[in-house]
C-alpha cells in the first residue's frame, strides 16, 4: 500500500478523519488536513523507522558500561540535508496552507440577495433568525446549492460559544456583542451535525447544532409557511424552545436535572415564566433575553399544554 493510502486507512480506522465535506469551503479544510497529515506522516516515518533500526542494531549487547562507543564527528553533507529538507517541507506546507486559507469561508462571495441567517450562541442552545422573522432552535434549515451567510453572535449577557458544523465549514466564534460572518453552500441535501466548540458552561456538551439541507423549492415554501405558522402561533416553535433551551437543564420531561423540576403550578403563570426566562434567576442564565412576545408566547403556551396544572404532583 502506498503511504498516503495506508495513512488514510489508519486514520479512518481510528476515527480521526474529517467528516465528508459538503460545501466548497469545507472541502478546502479537508484538503488541508490531508496535505498536512501526509507530510506529518513522512516526518514521523523518517524519524521513527531509523530510530527503531538503530536501537535494535546498535544496542550494547552486554558490553561493559565503561567502554566508550566510537567517537563520530560531524558530517557536513548530512547536517545540511537535515536542515534544508525540513525547511523545504515547512515552506511547502505553509505555501499550501496560505493558498487554501482564504477560501475556508465563502463569505466574500456573498451577494446582496443571498440568504442571511443570524446565528446566536446562547447557554445552551443555538437560535437562528431568518430575514422574514422565522426562528429555529438548534437545527438550521438551509437550501441546497445556494449560498447561505451566517451572522454569528451572542447576546451581551451570554458567554463565548463557537459554531461548528464540520460538514459545511470551519469553526466560527459566537462572541457577545460581536458579529462573525461565514457562509456555506451545501452540495447535497441531508442533515449535517455539529456542536458548540467552545466550553461555555455546565451543559456545553449538550449544545448541539445541525444543518438540514433541503431542495431549494422545498426550502422556499417551508420558510413562507413557517412564517405564517409562527405568526399565528401554531408552529412547533414552543416545543423546540422547550427542547433546546429548557430541557437541557430541567430534563426532557421537565423532571429536573441541573435545574429544578417543572410542575404545572410553576409554569402556569405566563408572566412569571416570561420574567424568569428573560432575566434568568440565580444560576439560570437569561435564556430568553431579547425574545419577542411571539417567541415567548410559543413557549408559555407549550409549557401550559405540556404541564397542565391538575397533574402538578411534581
Ligand atoms: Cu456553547 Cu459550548
Amino acid at each position: 500500500m502506498p503511504e498516503p493510502v495506508a495513512l488514510a486507512v489508519l486514520l479512518a480506522a481510528t476515527g480521526l478523519t474529517p467528516v465528508t465535506a459538503e460545501s466548497p469551503n469545507a472541502e478546502r479544510i479537508a484538503d488541508l488536513y490531508w496535505f498536512v497529515a501526509f507530510w506529518a506522516a513522512i516526518v514521523l516515518l523518517a524519524v521513527a523507522v531509523p530510530l527503531t533500526i538503530f536501537v535494535v542494531r546498535y544496542r550494547s549487547r552486554g558490553r561493559d558500561r565503561t567502554i566508550e562507543g566510537p567517537q563520530v564527528h560531524g558530517s557536513t553533507r548530512l547536517e545540511i540535508a537535515w536542515t534544508l529538507v525540513p525547511v523545504a517541507i515547512l515552506v511547502i506546507v505553509a505555501g499550501f496552507t496560505f493558498y487554501k486559507l482564504p477560501g475556508i469561508t465563502l463569505e466574500d462571495q456573498a451577494k446582496a440577495g443571498d440568504l442571511r441567517v443570524r446565528v446566536e450562541g446562547r447557554q445552551f442552545y443555538w437560535q437562528y433568525r431568518y430575514p422574514n422573522g422565522v426562528i429555529q432552535i438548534d437545527r438550521l434549515r438551509a437550501p441546497q446549492g445556494r449560498l447561505v451567510v451566517l451572522e454569528i453572535t451572542a447576546p451581551l449577557s451570554d458567554v463565548n460559544h463557537s459554531y461548528w458544523v464540520p460538514g459545511v465549514g470551519g469553526k466560527f466564534d459566537a462572541i457577545p456583542g460581536q458579529t462573525t460572518r461565514t457562509a456555506f453552500q451545501a452540495n447535497d441535501t441531508g442533515t449535517f451535525e455539529g456542536q458548540c466548540a467552545e466550553f461555555c458552561g455546565i451543559q456545553h456538551a449538550q449544545m448541539l447544532a445541525s444543518i438540514e439541507v433541503v431542495p431549494p423549492d422545498e426550502f422556499d415554501s417551508w420558510l413562507q409557511e413557517e412564517a405564517a405558522k409562527q405568526e399565528s402561533g401554531d408552529s412547533d416553535l414552543g416545543e423546540t424552545e422547550f427542547t433546546g433551551a429548557c430541557a437541557k437543564c430541567h430534563g426532557m420531561n421537565g423532571q429536573g436535572l441541573i435545574g429544578p423540576a417543572f410542575t404545572g403550578a410553576s409554569v402556569s403563570d405566563e408572566e412569571a415564566v416570561a420574567e424568569v426566562v428573560r432575566n434568568g434567576r440565580g444560576k439560570m442564565p437569561a435564556i430568553g433575553e431579547g425574545w419577542d412576545d411571539r417567541q415567548m408566547n410559543a413557549l408559555t403556551d407549550y409549557l401550559k399544554e405540556r404541564f397542565p396544572e391538575e397533574n402538578s404532583g411534581g
